[in-house]
């Protein structure tokens, strides 16, 4: 008798289901295998390898200069520490805005290469092509509207989206676009509460928010954020959940003193 029980991997089926059954879903992000098994075993339903990368991983201002090759090697890594969890991966900036054909390609290089169960993809009523591209190969797609951070340089800030009616009014139509479309669920970034529960009204599928309010279907958030990695980003909508970063360089500082003092390595910790 095999002692192997079988982990039931979550689907885009499972986030239909929670969306009807009214269950929030919750999503964070990773990029490496460490922060996949851990993320993992906490519960999640889904892990995000986003471009975000860009920032927590490479130190870059801004999300553009992740290429699709290193988006492979994290998805690579988190993909080897998830049992449960669902895996989407990003298209980063530049490989699927203009061209369908490039989109499917970029798209099935992810599938292919990472395990990936779905991917993500940023804007509405612009890149319908691409979407369609890459649904029409059979691959599952997440949208993400509202602060889209690889067009942060059209936006000129990291601000709040869609307060003034003409941008919500779009917003609420490129969803209810990428939900006819046959996308599986969206992210919704940094726009009004209030606005946030009306796009989740009004579709089936999943919204899931990262500071949209609490009436989305499910939430995000970068693990580094919710971890307190990062002593200087402190955005309104992340909930730190440990101080890491203080713990961190304290255990660090510690080290260093004990190395300096003979104190490591002590009689046990040598051979
Ligand atoms: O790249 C990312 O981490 C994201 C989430 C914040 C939604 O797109």
């Amino acid at each position: 008798m095999s002692v192997h029980t079988e982990i039931k991997k979550v689907t885009t089926e499972t986030f239909r289901k929670m969306k009807i059954s009214g269950e929030k879903i919750s999503v964070l992000t990773a990029y490496d295998y460490t922060m996949a098994y851990l993320a993992d075993e906490g519960g999640v339903e889904a892990i995000l390898v986003g471009d975000s990368a860009a920032n927590v991983m490479a130190g870059h201002e801004t999300t553009l200069p992740i290429t699709l090759e290193q988006m492979i090697y994290h998805a690579q890594s988190v993909s080897r520490g998830i049992k449960r969890a669902m895996l989407v991966v990003d298209l980063p900036f530049g490989t699927y805005q203009s061209d369908p054909v490039q989109a499917y390609h970029s798209a099935v290089r992810i599938m292919k290469e990472t395990g990936a169960a779905a991917v993500k993809i940023e804007g509405g009523l612009e890149i319908k092509d691409s979407i369609k591209a890459i649904l029409n190969a059979g691959i599952p797609v997440m949208g993400h509207l509202g602060l889209t951070p690889q067009s942060i340089n059209k936006f000129g800030s990291f601000k709040l989206r869609a307060k003034e009616d003409a941008e919500a009014e779009k917003l609420i139509s490129d969803a209810k676009l990428l939900e006819e479309l046959g996308c599986f669920s969206v992210v919704i970034e940094k726009i009004p509460a209030a606005l946030g529960e009306q796009v989740t009204k009004e579709l089936n599928i999943p919204t899931i928010g990262i500071g949209a309010g609490n009436q989305t279907d499910g939430q995000v958030l970068v693990i580094h954020d919710l971890l307190g990695l990062n002593k200087n980003f402190k955005p309104k909508f992340a909930r730190k959940y440990l101080n890491l970063h203080e713990q961190i360089v304290s255990a660090v500082a510690q080290y260093v003193s004990d190395v300096k003092s003979t104190d490591f390595p002590n009689k046990e910790e040598s051979f």
